[in-house]
Formats: structure tokens, C-alpha cells, sequence
């Protein structure tokens, strides 16, 4: 019998039909915030990875390269970012769009020691945005990549954001923290002691004790950005307070690969274990240009599927369980239930289905019916809302709720026919 090669699954019936489920839920939710969809190749000349990632990083050494039959370099994708900014640079998006914003999803492939959480092929959905600069789209970003995940209904995330600066601070900092760790070579663990020579930043994330101990008296890359890093900075995290995103300033938080700038994240999953982090990304302002392309920020970030559908399963999400199609519509009183049956047939004439509620029960009782029913969307219609000519759509999952006007259900209908669909 053969088996598969360590590090790679079979995604069976009905897992596989989660993976398209979650990249469905994904696509819909990112489209509201204008992103399209698009497919790059899974291999690419080795040469981009390693001008892109980074020849000395983890990543970048855990690629699969091959010579193709006419000799080439070639290596599988270990991420998606670098591949999307080579289609940006060969197709000259830069000049005929201001900002580009584009998803996609597919297999990522690196030699990693396979555990819990890390696979050889593993999936990505993944977001980029090209050509802003401006800190609110760091914000934004981070707000979509929480908003989506706890609408997919996990509970139990939390941000861990950080700057690691501009090339010019982050270059001071290196320097420090280099004089800072030689004093302490000969304690660092093995892994840490190779990371110094090409890599020393990656140091500051070591899980092990006698690592973390030397650190804690480390300099602190905060101490050397430059104003306009940090006023950068602080504008993310003033953004993430305003928009009431928890999130935590980690300043040991560092990225596996050469091309980040300024603000990086990580979004984390408590029903993982050491490889925690369901989402990661940041800002990569240099890479473009560095691609051959012009200067043009950038940011992005990607989820690991298989983590997601793993924290899906132990926060006790049924994926199996079909969303019912459309809209709960709650109601409070005679007035509410008239009201609902005009806004229903607008909603309808949509295309999208529209279950009201006749009875008297309380709006509480109401919430938990749809609930238990599955709905992902409940449209609140009480006699204040119809007084304000506005109501209230409460997504289930993440639990936020936005006032929405009669006018608004059309903007909403794509998004929502969608969801419901899925
Ligand atoms: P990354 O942190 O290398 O970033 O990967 C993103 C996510 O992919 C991780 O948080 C994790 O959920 C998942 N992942 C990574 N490696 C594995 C593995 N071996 N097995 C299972 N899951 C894994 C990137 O790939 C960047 N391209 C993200 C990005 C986009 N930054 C800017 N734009």
C-alpha cells in the first residue's frame, strides 16, 4: 500500500465541502469591502520566493525547489503574497488601478515538521491590498479579518498586533538587539544561535524558557522607530480602540517573512496549541518596488484553513448544519408585524428569503429561534425602529448589529444572497 507523504490529508467527505463553505463565506464577507477574487499560479521561479519571503527565513528555507525538465528553478508557493505582487508588477495593475484589493484561496507548501496545526500543504485564504498607505487601511484590514472570523463563530480570538518599522529604524534596532543577545549566546537554545546570524528578529518569538528569560531585558524595537512609524502606530491601535476591536501591543510579535514593514498581526485561536495563530499579516511597503514594480504600499493578510476549521469544531460550530436561507425577521407588536410584511416583500423582491415572526414572544426569546434555527442574519423591526424609518440587522455569529434603511437593502442584497446561500 502507499500512503500519502507525511505531512499532507486527504480532505474527505464532508470536511472538503467545509473548506468551499468557509472560502464562500469568505469571498462574500471580503466583498463588501470591495475585494475580488483571483487565481495565481501554485508554483512560481524560485527567484521571486526568495527575493520576496527571504532566502535565511524559515519560510523561505522550507521551500519545495525542483529543476523542471527544461532546467528551471521552480518551487511550490509556501504563501500566496509574493505570487499576487508579481501579478501586480508583470500586469502593470498600478496603472490603470489606484488601489487594488483582491482575495483568493488555494494550497501552500512547505517542508515543515508536520504537528498538530503544521502540514506540509496546507490551505490559505488569503486578502491584499496595493497602493494605501493610509494606517485606517491597517485598521480596516484588521477589522475584517476579526469580523469575518467571529461571524464564522469563533468566540475566543484575540489580536496581537506590533510595528517593526520602516527599513531605516528597523535596521538601528537590529544592531541593538544583536549587541544586546552576543552577550548571551552561549544561553540562547540552538534554533536561536543559528536565528542571530541570519535572522536575529525572529529571536524575539523563541517559546523556550532560557530564551524568554534573556529577553525580557532586551531593547524594545519601540524605542528606536522613527516619529512617523509610531505616529503610524499609534493611529492603528487608536483605531482598533475606536472600532472596540480588543487587541494586545506584543512587542516580541515578529513574522517569518523578510518583507513586512511597520504594523504585522496575528489573530490567535485558544483552541489551538502552540501553533496558535489562525490569521497573520501586515503591511509590506517595500515589496512592490522591490519586485520591479514602482513604490507602492501595501498590506494583507492570510488564514489558515485547516486551524479555522479546527477552532470551528472545538468552539462546537456545525458546519454540517445548513444555514437556513435568508433573513429571521423579529417583531414586536401588531405594528411591527405590519411593518415586517412591507419590508419582507422588499426584501424578497431581492431574491432573498424572509421568515417573519407572528407571535408575541418577546424579543430575547425571538433572538434565541433564530438561533436555534441557524439563522446568520436577524432583521430587528420594533415600533422604534419604524418611528426612525431604520432597523436593526444583528448578525448572529459575531453578534454586531448596524442600522439599516429601507433604501440600504439593495446595497446589502448581493452580500446577503450569498450568505444565505451557503
Ligand atoms: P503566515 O503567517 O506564514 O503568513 O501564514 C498565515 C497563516 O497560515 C498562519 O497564521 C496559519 O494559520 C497558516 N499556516 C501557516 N503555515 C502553516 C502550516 N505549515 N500548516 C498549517 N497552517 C499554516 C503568510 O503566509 C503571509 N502571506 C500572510 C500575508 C498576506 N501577509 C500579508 N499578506
Amino acid at each position: 500500500m502507499i500512503n500519502a507523504p507525511k505531512g499532507v490529508e486527504d480532505i474527505l467527505f464532508p470536511r472538503a465541502s467545509y473548506y468551499e463553505e468557509i472560502e464562500k463565506k469568505a469571498g462574500n464577507f471580503f466583498s463588501l469591502y470591495g475585494y475580488k477574487k483571483i487565481m495565481v499560479p501554485t508554483f512560481e521561479k524560485t527567484e521571486l520566493f526568495l527575493r520576496s519571503v527571504g532566502q535565511e527565513t524559515d519560510v523561505g528555507k522550507q521551500m519545495y525547489t525542483f529543476k523542471d525538465k527544461g532546467g528551471r528553478s521552480i518551487s511550490l508557493r509556501p504563501e500566496g503574497t509574493a505570487g499576487i505582487v508579481r501579478a501586480y508588477v508583470e500586469h502593470k495593475i498600478y496603472a490603470k488601478e489606484k488601489n487594488w484589493k483582491v482575495y483568493y484561496a488555494g494550497p501552500m507548501f512547505r517542508y515543515e515538521r508536520p504537528q498538530a496545526g503544521r502540514l506540509r500543504e496546507f490551505y490559505q485564504i488569503g486578502v491584499e491590498c496595493f497602493g494605501e498607505e493610509s494606517p485606517w487601511l491597517d485598521v480596516e484590514i484588521i477589522e475584517m479579518a476579526h469580523d469575518f472570523l467571529k461571524g464564522m463563530g469563533l468566540d475566543n480570538i484575540q489580536v496581537q498586533v506590533n510595528s517593526i518599522g520602516c527599513k531605516k529604524c528597523r535596521y538601528k534596532y537590529i544592531e541593538e538587539l544583536k549587541v544586546y543577545l552576543g552577550k548571551y549566546l552561549d544561553v540562547l537554545c540552538s534554533t536561536c544561535r543559528r536565528r542571530f546570524r541570519y535572522n536575529p528578529l525572529r529571536i524575539l518569538d523563541c517559546k523556550s524558557a532560557t530564551c524568554r528569560a534573556v529577553l525580557e531585558k532586551a531593547p524594545r524595537i519601540q524605542d528606536f522607530t522613527c516619529s512617523s512609524c509610531q505616529e503610524h502606530f499609534d493611529k492603528v491601535t487608536g483605531g482598533l480602540c475606536r472600532l472596540k476591536i480588543a487587541h494586545t501591543i506584543n512587542p516580541y510579535l515578529v513574522r517569518g517573512l523578510d518583507y513586512y514593514t511597520r504594523t504585522i498581526f496575528e489573530i490567535i485561536s485558544s483552541y489551538l496549541g502552540s501553533q496558535d495563530a489562525v490569521c497573520a499579516g501586515g503591511r509590506y511597503d517595500n515589496l512592490v518596488e522591490q519586485l520591479g514594480g514602482p513604490p507602492t504600499p501595501a498590506t494583507g493578510f492570510a488564514i489558515g484553513v485547516e486551524r479555522l476549521l479546527f477552532s470551528l469544531e472545538k468552539a462546537g460550530v456545525d458546519l454540517s448544519k445548513p444555514a437556513p436561507q435568508g433573513v429571521f425577521m423579529a417583531t414586536i407588536g401588531e405594528k411591527s408585524v405590519e411593518e415586517a410584511i412591507q419590508v419582507a416583500s422588499i426584501i424578497r423582491s431581492q431574491g432573498i428569503a424572509v421568515k417573519i415572526n407572528l407571535t408575541n414572544k418577546g424579543l430575547s426569546s425571538q433572538l434565541k429561534q433564530a438561533n436555534r434555527e441557524n439563522f446568520s442574519w436577524v432583521l430587528i423591526i420594533g415600533e422604534g425602529e419604524i418611528r426612525k424609518g431604520k432597523f436593526i440587522l444583528k448578525n448572529m455569529h459575531s453578534g454586531m448589529q448596524q442600522e439599516i434603511e429601507t433604501e440600504e437593502f439593495e446595497v446589502f442584497s448581493n452580500f446577503l444572497k450569498g450568505d444565505a446561500s451557503s
